[in-house]
């Protein structure tokens, strides 16, 4: 398998923040929590002993959410009903693992209130830590999920730095950046295309077609995914992540917290993650965003076109560097604006408050 994801050990804080926080570069760190009481936590049995009765939540993959939207799009019943979510515990679930060993069902998100065991059993890496001045929006959340479960395209739409430590078992993991994005096809934070289920020399053609990175993060180790990354993930075995979201800074936080999802704005906002790099270009980006959003409009949907054709056209100068080709038929863009409208109704999107960034 086709793998280029540099290992390396903890280095310091400032190492890290300029080598692969800002130039944005994945990186796998092999000793994050060594000698720390999560490390102990190293297999399916020891897990079923210490955390068996740890309360988690279940639910289907996000998948589904797309399925019953857009089941509603084109029946114009926009009642459909959030993905069910189940709360179990980590042994509760691993049963239903045992009886149905095919299920699509994982422990995802499980947020920090309900993982206290796994909380008191690390400490926050000081990478995860912001700068003075900075705010502290650290959160983490726990996963679990069986042999042969996989996690489709997509990227996160808190648009923060993302750590995922592997408590125990193997995952193969695909990033893709947001330069690339026109290649996948993307709906919403989703992409259209998969590599789920191609194998050996296809699977690797296409990480390469994509400028893609690809490994396989194993117990113990902890893969850094840099902000906006598309990232897919296969559940190599039955296995455990912890993942910690850190840091974005004042651009990024108001982006991510008032404008809608799309991947042209995924591509402008992987350009301000390095604050140190903001120019003149930046700046006049950030000012006509602000500027659209600012102008007042009596209905939430035209303000999200308003949006979307100011995102397209400030791409089309500030993202010059990124691939051009639109892989995408031009009817995709109906779906899309439908999407973008659910959306901006289900967030209550541009209804005139602005969320302080
Ligand atoms: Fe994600």
């Amino acid at each position: 398998m086709y793998e280029n994801i540099e290992r390396i050990k903890s280095p310091s804080r400032e190492v890290f923040i300029n080598e692969y926080l800002l130039k944005q570069k994945p990186v796998i760190i092999t000793d994050l929590f060594e000698g720390q009481p999560i490390s102990q936590i190293s297999s399916l049995e020891v897990a079923r002993k210490q955390l068996g009765e740890m309360p988690v939540i279940v639910q289907e993959g996000h998948e589904e959410y797309f399925v019953r939207m857009l089941r509603g799009l084109l029946t114009s019943d926009f009642s459909f009903v959030d993905i069910g979510k189940e709360k179990s515990t980590v042994n509760g679930y691993l049963a239903m693992v045992e009886k149905d060993p095919n299920t699509r069902l994982v422990c995802a998100e499980v947020p920090r209130s309900m993982i206290d065991k796994v909380e008191a059993s690390y400490s926050i890496p000081d990478y995860c830590k912001p700068d003075a001045g900075e705010l502290d929006e650290y959160t983490s959340m726990l996963w679990l999920g069986n042999v042969g479960n996989y996690t489709h395209l997509h990227y996160d739409a808190d648009y923060k730095n993302i750590f995922q430590y592997q408590l125990w078992g193997a995952k193969r993991v695909v990033l893709v950046s947001p330069s690339e994005s026109r290649k996948l096809l993307p709906l919403r934070n989703n992409s259209a295309s998969s590599p789920e289920g191609l194998k050996g020399e296809d699977n690797d053609a296409f990480v390469r077609y994509v400028n893609g990175y690809q490994a396989v993060v194993r117990t113990g180790e902890t893969l850094f995914m840099p902000a906006m990354m598309w990232h897919y993930f296969e559940y190599l075995d039955t296995s455990m992540a912890l993942t910690m979201r850190f840091r974005r800074n004042k651009y990024v936080r108001f982006m991510s917290e008032n404008l809608h999802i799309d991947y042209h704005l995924q591509g402008i906002v992987f350009k301000f993650i390095n604050e140190r790099a903001i120019g003149a270009e930046h700046l006049k980006a950030y000012a006509e965003l602000e500027a659209a959003f600012d102008k007042p409009f009596d209905n939430p949907s035209e303000k999200g076109k308003y949006m979307q054709d100011t995102y397209e056209r400030i791409y089309s100068w500030f993202c010059k560097d990124y691939f051009q080709g639109d892989l995408a038929r031009p009817f995709l863009r109906e779906i899309k604006d439908a999407i973008r409208n659910v959306d901006i109704l289900a967030g209550q999107l541009y209804s005139g408050e602005r969320r302080a960034a």
